[in-house]
C-alpha cells in the first residue's frame, strides 16, 4: 500500500501519496515555505488533534461542520472574506482535510479565487479516499439544487492516510464503501464477484479495505484519464446516481450518500430488469450484497411524488418527459440508457421503493 499513484489531468500529472509518504508530505508542507491556507472539517480536526496539530498551528485555519449547507454558495462570502483577511494570494496553498465536503468547498475556492490557486487534498472519509479524491471535479449547492455550480480542478497533491478511517461512524464506512462497489460493478461483473466475495472481511480486516480502496482508485484512474471532463466513458460513473440522488432529495439527505447510491444501483438493477435488457438474474446476482450494505435503510420512506419528481429534474436528462441512467445490459455491463418515463417506467419505480427494497 506504500506505492503511491500518478493521475494525468488537463493540468498535469499529479500524485496520490499514500500512508507514510501521506504522513511525511503533509508534514513537509506544514514545515514548508509556502504559506498555506488550511480548511478542515471541525470533527476531523478535534478528533485527530494530534496528527493534524502542525497544520492546525498555521496563521490561517478554517474549521467547518460537514453538512450541505456549509457547502452552498450562499456561505462563500464568508470563506472568501476570510482567506481575504489572511492575505491569500495566487502562489499561496490551499489544503482540505476532510471528505466530500470539505472538498467541494475548497475545490470550488481553488478554482475560482484570483482565478485560481493550488489546491492539496488529505480524504478523511472513505468516500473521498476510495473515490472523489480523484477526478477533478468540484460541485457546490445553491439554496435551490444540490450540486449545480462546479468546476474541473484536480488538487496538485492527495495524502491518504487510512489511519482517518480508524474513527469514522459505521454509517459512514457503509456510505464509502457503496462506491467502491459501484466501481467495481462498473469493472464489470466478475470484479464486483470478488468483491462480493470479500463483502462482510472489508469491515473486519484493514488490509482487504486497503486492496479494495487501491482497486478501485485504478479502475477510476482508467475513466478519468480518458475522458476527465465527463463527456462519454465516465458517464457510467453515474451508477446507482440518478436513483441514488432522487433518494437523496426525497429523504431531505436523511440517507448516507453512499448509502443511497447502494440503493439506486439496486434500483437500476431492478428497473432494467423490468423494462430494459437487463436481467432478473443479474438483478438477484447483486442484491444480497447491495441488501447488506443498505441495510438499516431498507425501509426507510421515500416518499414517491418527490422521487419523481427530482429524477426528471437530474441534470443528466436531455429531453423533457424522459429519464438518462446507467443501467446493466443483458450480459451484465454497464451503459447508458435513455427512457421515458413512462406508466412502465413509474410502475417499476414504485414497485422497487414500496415492494422490492423492503422484502
Ligand atoms: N467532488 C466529487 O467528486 C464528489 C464525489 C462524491 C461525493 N461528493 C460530495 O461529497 C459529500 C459527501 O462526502 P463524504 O461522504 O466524503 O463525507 P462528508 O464530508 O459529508 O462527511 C461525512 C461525515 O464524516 C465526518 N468525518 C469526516 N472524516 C472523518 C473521520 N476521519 N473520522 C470521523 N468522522 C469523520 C464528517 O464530519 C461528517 O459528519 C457530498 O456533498 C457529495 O455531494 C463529491
Ligand atoms: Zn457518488
Amino acid at each position: 500500500m506504500s506505492d503511491g499513484m500518478t493521475i494525468q489531468s488537463h493540468k498535469g500529472a499529479y500524485d496520490v501519496l499514500f500512508d507514510k509518504a501521506a504522513r511525511d508530505g503533509l508534514a513537509a508542507l506544514a514545515a514548508g515555505d509556502r504559506p498555506l491556507h488550511v480548511i478542515v472539517d471541525e470533527r476531523v480536526a478535534d478528533l485527530h488533534r494530534d496528527k493534524l496539530a502542525p497544520l492546525l498551528a498555521g496563521p490561517s485555519v478554517l474549521k467547518l461542520a460537514a453538512t450541505e449547507s456549509n457547502k452552498s454558495l450562499e456561505k462563500f462570502p464568508a470563506y472568501v472574506d476570510h482567506l481575504v483577511s489572511h492575505g491569500i494570494r495566487r502562489d499561496h496553498l490551499l489544503v482540505a482535510v476532510g471528505g466530500g465536503i470539505i472538498q467541494d468547498t475548497t475545490c470550488f475556492l481553488a478554482a475560482t479565487m484570483l482565478r485560481g490557486v493550488d489546491w492539496a487534498f488529505c480524504p478523511t472519509t472513505l468516500l473521498a479516499q476510495a473515490d472523489s479524491c480523484i477526478g477533478s471535479k468540484s460541485s457546490i449547492n445553491s439554496a435551490s439544487a444540490k450540486n449545480i455550480l462546479g468546476t474541473f480542478t484536480p488538487p496538485r497533491t492527495i495524502y491518504l492516510d487510512v489511519a482517518f478511517q480508524e474513527t469514522l461512524d459505521g454509517r459512514d464506512v457503509r456510505s464509502g464503501v457503496g462506491e467502491i462497489l459501484k466501481v467495481h460493478a462498473i469493472d464489470g461483473p466478475d470484479s464486483f464477484q470478488r468483491i462480493a466475495s470479500d463483502y462482510h472481511r472489508l469491515f473486519t480486516e484493514a488490509d482487504v479495505m486497503l486492496r479494495y480502496v487501491r482497486a478501485a482508485l485504478e479502475i477510476k484512474k482508467g475513466y478519468i484519464e480518458d475522458d476527465e471532463f465527463d463527456r462519454g466513458p465516465r458517464n457510467i460513473f453515474n451508477y446507482g446516481h440518478t436513483f441514488g440522488h432522487a433518494i437523496e432529495a426525497a429523504t431531505d439527505f436523511g440517507i448516507p450518500h453512499g448509502i443511497a447510491v447502494t440503493i439506486g444501483m439496486d434500483m437500476a438493477n431492478y428497473v432494467s430488469s423490468r423494462i430494459g435488457d437487463g436481467t432478473e438474474d443479474h438483478f438477484r446476482r447483486l442484491r444480497p450484497t447491495l441488501a447488506a450494505n443498505y441495510a438499516g435503510y431498507q425501509a426507510y420512506p421515500v416518499p414517491f411524488e418527490p422521487f419523481l419528481g427530482a429524477i426528471l429534474k437530474d441534470k443528466k436528462n436531455t429531453g423533457a418527459g424522459s429519464v438518462t441512467m446507467i443501467l446493466p445490459k443483458a450480459d451484465g455491463h454497464l451503459a447508458k440508457a435513455t427512457h421515458a418515463a413512462d406508466d412502465d417506467f413509474k410502475s417499476a419505480c414504485r414497485s422497487f421503493l414500496e415492494d422490492v427494497r423492503a422484502a
